[in-house]
């Protein structure tokens, strides 16, 4: 068998439960036929979706989440990770140092959805998305019923990946000599079905949106080549592609705090600005062409200037400590 050939054909029928046992969550007819019958929210809705784990999902939706907040919108920040809670926690530790540095972070409002499935997702977002401009819902790397549910609800899907070919399985797989594209990754079979479903029965479909995240300066060739197998999966899978953010320490760093560069602004003494950084931030939410921020996205000069107030004890000595913690990290 030539193994160059493109062997995408056929690649649909991988999701049938026969295959899959009992268990699996049902096929995309079903999940759409499901999604169909609820009623629309008047917000956008944004999921960050990639079964591959570790690509950044959690980190793209919290930054999102807060540039967001910060350009007035109001938003919802629906965690379906109900193992790690890696996005609530990361808003409840920002309300937390908040209230310490008492200086006003915009943030978004948040749930963790803790019983699952498509209807009790759909219940939660009618309950409590109204007034909500944006929905931003993180989601585990792993499939479930609900992730398929969030996927086919979705105005704008997210999938970051890392920055080599071997990073991009879930998606697709290519030759490593002819970087043809061989095969269909489950994630990428899963959403193309989903899609292929809402078409067929005249529903809106998803913008999709593949990020390079943590990219390296160090890493060029296997960026170039995960870049060129990302172009060809695009055509196939009809995605568009863009940037996350860069890999740095610093976001890491300020994530524990339930931060982003964008904060630095309002925390007096706390770390370096960053304007750079602050636009890598910007130009994300930008790339996500989101209704209101399309071409443009939120401009720096747009971000409140106010310094915070920091009148209290417990402040300055949680600023201090956060400063120190910042001024150890060089990047
Ligand atoms: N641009 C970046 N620079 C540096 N570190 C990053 C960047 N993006 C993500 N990370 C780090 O990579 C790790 C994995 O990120 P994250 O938890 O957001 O991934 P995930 O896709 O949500 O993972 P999971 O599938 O386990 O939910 C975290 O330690 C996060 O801080
Ligand atoms: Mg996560």
């Amino acid at each position: 068998m030539d193994q160059t050939a493109p062997v995408l054909n056929g690649m649909l029928a991988r999701h049938d439960p026969a295959l899959e046992g009992s268990s699996a969550p049902p096929v995309a007819s079903v999940i759409v036929k499901q999604a169909m019958t609820r009623r629309r929210p008047g917000a956008h809705i944004v999921v960050f979706a990639n079964e591959k784990g570790g690509v950044g999902k959690s980190t793209l939706a919290f930054h999102t989440a807060v540039a967001l907040a910060y350009s007035g919108a109001r938003v919802l920040a629906i965690d379906l990770d109900r193992r790690q809670c890696s996005l609530s926690h990361t808003l409840n530790v920002r309300a937390g140092t908040d209230r310490a540095l008492n200086v006003g972070l915009p943030s978004a409002r948040h749930l963790v959805l803790e019983r699952q499935s498509g209807p009790l997702l759909d219940q939660e977002i009618a309950r409590i998305g109204s007034g909500t401009d944006f929905i931003v819902i993180d989601l585990p790397g792993a499939d479930s019923t609900t992730a398929r549910h969030a996927i086919a609800i979705a105005n704008t899907l997210v999938t970051p990946v890392g920055s080599s070919t071997f990073d991009l399985n879930a998606l697709g797989q290519t030759h490593p000599v002819t970087r043809q594209l061989t095969r269909m990754g489950n994630f990428g079979c899963l959403v193309s079905e989903i899609r292929a479903e809402l078409l067929a029965h005249s529903q809106p479909v998803f913008d999709w949106l593949v990020l390079k995240n943590r990219s390296r300066t160090t890493d060029r060739r296997l960026e170039h080549q995960a870049s060129e197998a990302l172009s060809l999966m695009a055509t196939e899978m009809n995605f568009r592609v863009g940037n996350g953010l860069a890999e740095r320490i610093g976001f890491r760093d300020l994530l524990s705090y339930g931060l982003t560069y964008l904060d630095l602004n309002l925390i007096p003494g706390v770390g370096r600005r960053r304007t750079d950084i602050e636009q890598s931030i910007i130009s994300l939410l930008a790339e996500l062409e989101l209704p209101g921020f399309a071409n443009s996205g939120v401009n720096v000069g747009a971000l409140p200037k106010q310094r915070g107030v920091m009148s209290s004890g417990n402040a300055s000595a949680y600023a201090s400590a956060l400063q120190q913690h910042m001024n150890r990290q060089t990047d």
